[in-house]
């Protein structure tokens, strides 16, 4: 079981990145997967052709809103924590033939995420099924890695953007994931869609870390986000899909 993290600045392509990902494993069977939405604006979802409300999964926000405000206190004998865990597990988790998921949800209280965050942890650390890959979209703040989900991660990708001023970020989020003490292999960078192709060459030099290519800029993929529809399906001739599974074969995974 392999966990790979996905981060970078916002509309850089990173959720459309974790569904191309997902789309690669489902094709080369590398099945069952788990994704993880970490991003209060939760698209991962309806990226992979999951609505999570007609299903009736709630976000970890909505458990915790329901488990400790409104019905209050705890329950004798069961910890706050325990029982928000296995809320989790049966409440929070869609399930379906080829992956699963599960989203943290809207914003907590204003700017903290450290409730749901430390819910999400704890329920990962006590997850009894097996999945080939781990995958988590998580936001540009690095709050969530920041708060620690998860301590031990295999492989980190950080999707730049368009400027010179993304390679900053690298650097940043390498010191950062660096100073919480997150254990990883790779932290691999993953050129966005919007990257100029004359920066491509400097990435590895400007970042100091390893450049595995760039994400083509896919009419198909701008489409079917705008229609809301999945990038699951999308042909295995898109051009985007195409990068991706050669950016993943650089990786080592396929
Ligand atoms: N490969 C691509 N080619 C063209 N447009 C893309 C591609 N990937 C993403 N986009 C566009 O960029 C927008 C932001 O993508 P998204 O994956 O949501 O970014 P992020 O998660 O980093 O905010 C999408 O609405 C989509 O229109
Ligand atoms: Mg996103």
């Amino acid at each position: 079981m392999k966990t790979l993290v996905t981060m970078g600045r916002g509309g850089t392509g990173k959720t459309s990145f974790v569904a191309l990902m997902t789309k690669c494993f489902i094709e080369n069977n590398k099945v069952p997967l788990l994704l993880v939405d970490l991003d209060p604006d939760q698209n991962l979802a309806e990226m992979v052709g999951v609505d999570l409300e007609r299903a009736g999964i709630r976000t970890i926000s909505e458990l915790i809103m329901e488990t400790f405000l409104k019905k209050g206190g705890t329950t004798i004998g069961v910890s706050p924590t325990e029982r928000i865990e296995t809320t989790i597990w049966e409440r929070g988790l869609y399930e379906g033939d080829l992956f699963d998921l599960i989203a943290v949800g809207t914003k907590w209280i204003e700017g903290c995420y450290c409730l749901p965050d430390a819910a999400l942890k704890g329920a990962l650390s006590s997850m009894v099924k097996k999945y080939e890959f781990i995958l988590i979209d998580s936001p540009a703040g690095l709050e969530h890695l920041n708060r620690k989900i998860t301590t031990r991660v295999d492989d980190i990708f950080d999707v730049i953007g368009p400027s010179n001023k993304s390679f900053e970020h690298v650097k940043r989020a390498a010191r950062i994931v660096s100073e919480v003490g997150i254990e990883f292999n790779h932290f691999f960078i993953v050129g966005g869609y919007q990257l100029p192709n004359d920066l491509e060459p400097t990435v590895q030099k400007s970042t100091g870390q390893e450049y595995l290519g760039k994400i083509a800029l896919d009419v198909q993929v701008q489409d079917a986000v705008m229609a809301g529809k999945s990038l699951l399906n999308l042909s295995k001739e898109s051009v985007a899909y195409q990068s991706v599974k050669k950016l993943m074969e650089n990786a080592g995974y396929l």
